[in-house]
């Protein structure tokens, strides 16, 4: 295959085959395209978009780059839910666990964190002994028999996508509605789901700035799933602010812990039980009832056991104030409410702490980040937020540039609501 033809036929714009581009997706899975060109073919796609067949057939490729999981015949839908990736957004961890108590089979693939915004993966590996590298029949055995896994992609589940991201997360290819979809559906469709909820996120900290743009990555998801026979409903979510009150890998898995206690922010709350109610033969009550019940934590525990976590040593974590060595408060500078919380601040910030990636290379720093952040409408009764850190230097580095993120008003703001559209 003459790869280079490929990138300047995109770079053209020109419509690819599905031969073409199922090629150069193996190609890349097996290591004889480089990097740099298929970055470059990246690129070509975020500028030039791909028609709805390109879509599909990059997604369908993607796919069987590595296995569709079997599952036995049971009564038990298998269901997911994915988030099109936002800041503070750890709605994935609580949600598994009461998904499978609810008498669903979770089949979870997720990925690590993609520029500003965190990754189920790395939260999960802030974790003691915690593995997201389950083989296919490893996955299969968990979900049949305690209902739930909680993995990311693999040399046998969608390696080509697990390249690919890691790729897309520091060549600036990220925001484009086709890869996205391939992406995401390139995992759903290899957990072989009857059923899918998706979080597309819109604002200052998604990859879709407007409620327009993500309404239209909505429909490339909806429309391509249920073409491919997953029935699939997606909430437009708002991302000008984090979600919940810590952002930052350790932080955010003990936020979902209290969210699992029934101590967790209001908002992570009502989105986990939407996005339950969106799934077949489930309601908002239901899944509150089933979430108050304390059996979802219970689960939790077991899921984690499951997967390799030292629960002893977890359970420790869970109980230290900080594992982080600096820990420190950011004063507000003035009286009133919070106006403004702003989310591509805080996801830039916490990524420099060290919670994200700038090189495929970059080491994680899970114990890093914020919380305890105060969220518009709120009054500034307390410091803005405390600021976890490596080192006193990277402490202050944060609190000088967080200062930016939070504004400040005389009078309580109004608030825009969290789910603003459901479609499918
Ligand atoms: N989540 C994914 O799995 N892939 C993307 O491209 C964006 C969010």
């Amino acid at each position: 295959m003459n790869f280079l033809q490929l990138i300047e036929q995109k770079r053209d714009g020109g419509e690819l085959s599905p031969e073409a581009i199922a090629k150069a997706v193996n190609a890349f899975a097996n290591g004889s395209v480089p990097d740099y060109q298929m970055a470059a073919f990246l690129m070509a796609i975020q500028f030039q978009g791909m028609t709805l067949a390109e879509t599909r057939a990059l997604t369908l490729a993607m796919r069987d780059s590595g296995e569709v999981l079997q599952f036995p015949e049971d009564d038990r839908p298998i269901v997911d839910k994915h988030s099109t990736g936002g800041v503070g957004d750890k709605v994935s961890l609580p949600l598994a666990p009461l998904l499978a108590c609810l008498g669903y089979r979770v089949p979870m693939i997720s990925g690590r964190g993609l520029g500003i915004t965190g990754g189920t993966l790395d939260k999960l590996e802030s974790i003691p002994g915690f593995t997201t590298q389950l083989s296919a029949e490893q996955f299969v055995g968990q979900v049949q028999e305690i209902g739930v896994a909680l993995g990311g992609q693999t040399d046998e589940i969608a390696p080509a996508d697990k390249a690919l991201y890691a790729l897309r997360d520091v060549t600036g290819t990220v925001p484009s509605v086709p890869l996205i979809t391939a992406s995401i559906l390139s995992k759903k469709l290899a957990e072989n789901l009857d059923a899918l909820v998706m979080d597309v996120k819109f604002g200052a900290a998604a990859f879709m700035h407007t409620r327009d743009d993500a309404r239209a990555l909505a429909k490339s998801i909806v429309n391509l799933a249920t073409e491919c026979g997953v029935q699939t409903t997606a909430l437009l979510t708002d991302m000008d602010t984090p979600l919940g009150c810590a952002a930052g890998n350790w932080l955010e898995v003990k936020e979902s812990i209290a969210c699992l206690e029934g101590n967790g922010p209001k908002d992570l709350k009502e989105l986990v039980i939407a996005c339950a109610a969106q799934l077949p033969g489930c309601d908002a009550n239901r899944a509150a009832t089933e979430l108050a019940s304390g059996r979802p934590r219970i689960l939790f525990n077991k899921l984690l056991a499951a997967q390799g976590a030292d629960l002893g040593a977890f359970e420790t974590k869970l109980k230290q104030e900080t594992p982080a060595p600096v820990v420190r408060e950011l004063p507000a500078r003035g009286n009133g409410f919070v106006a403004r919380c702003d989310a591509r601040i805080i996801g830039e910030v916490v990524r420099d702490l060290g919670g994200g990636r700038q090189t495929k290379d970059s080491e994680i720093h899970p114990d890093v980040g914020l919380d305890q952040m105060l969220k518009p409408g709120e009054a500034i009764d307390r410091p803005l937020c405390r600021i976890h850190a490596r080192t006193e230097a990277d402490a202050e580095m944060a609190a000088e540039r967080l200062v930016a993120a939070f504004e400040i008003a005389d009078e309580r703001p109004g608030l825009d609501p969290l789910i603003c559209e459901i479609l499918g």
